[in-house]
């Protein structure tokens, strides 16, 4: 099973702005859709909160201190990032899932990043920069190496995209 980490960042390694996402792009939006549809996605408590509402067919793996912890069938909140994965890893398990995808924030990001805890990222570089109050964490490029790219041309306002897959050396 692949820990697959994915975000989107800009020009600057933005990643966040009061909480939210710095921008709304609707082909970003409809990538990580389409790639963590019926998997489970592990998040910080802070990412949860930014969430309008709980996003369909996901099992939502969700790390906090501060909040009770809860189960149900679409939602787990886990106290350590050890219990979390162990949730999100029997989920795929049981649901015959290839991969459990990392959804961020930057605090959690840079958990798996520090630990080499991830088999894949996908990150999504958008050619273009926004105000931003959270970034994502140094990475060391030496040790990844990218074996797909994909490139989305820019549409009306929105920018160039570029869907990156990156692998451990
Ligand atoms: N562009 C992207 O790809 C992307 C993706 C995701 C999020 N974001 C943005 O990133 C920002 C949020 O990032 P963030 O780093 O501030 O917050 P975060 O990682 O989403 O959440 C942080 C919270 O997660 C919990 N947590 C983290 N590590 C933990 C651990 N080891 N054990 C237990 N709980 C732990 C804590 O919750 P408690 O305080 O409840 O204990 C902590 O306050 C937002 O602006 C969001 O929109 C961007």
């Amino acid at each position: 099973m692949k820990r697959i980490l994915v975000a989107a960042m800009d020009q600057k390694g933005g990643i966040g702005y009061k909480g939210k996402l710095p921008w709304h792009i609707p082909a970003d939006l409809k990538f990580f859709k389409q790639l963590t549809w019926q998997h489970p996605i592990l998040m910080g408590r802070k990412t949860f909160e930014s969430l309008p509402k709980l996003l369909p067919e996901r099992y939502h793996v969700v790390v906090s201190k501060s909040l009770q912890p809860k189960q149900n069938k679409q939602l787990v909140i886990c106290q350590t990032i050890e219990s979390a994965l162990a949730f999100a890893e029997h989920y795929a398990k049981n649901h015959q899932k290839e991969n459990i995808f990392i959804i961020g924030g930057r605090s959690i990001f840079e958990y798996f990043l520090k630990n080499h805890l991830l088999d894949g990222m996908w990150i999504t570089h958008i050619e273009s920069v926004y105000q931003s109050d959270t970034f994502f964490p140094a990475w060391d490029k030496q040790l990844w190496k990218k074996t797909q790219e994909v490139i989305h041309p820019p549409e009306g306002d929105y920018p160039l995209l570029r869907f990156c897959y990156y692998e451990p050396l």
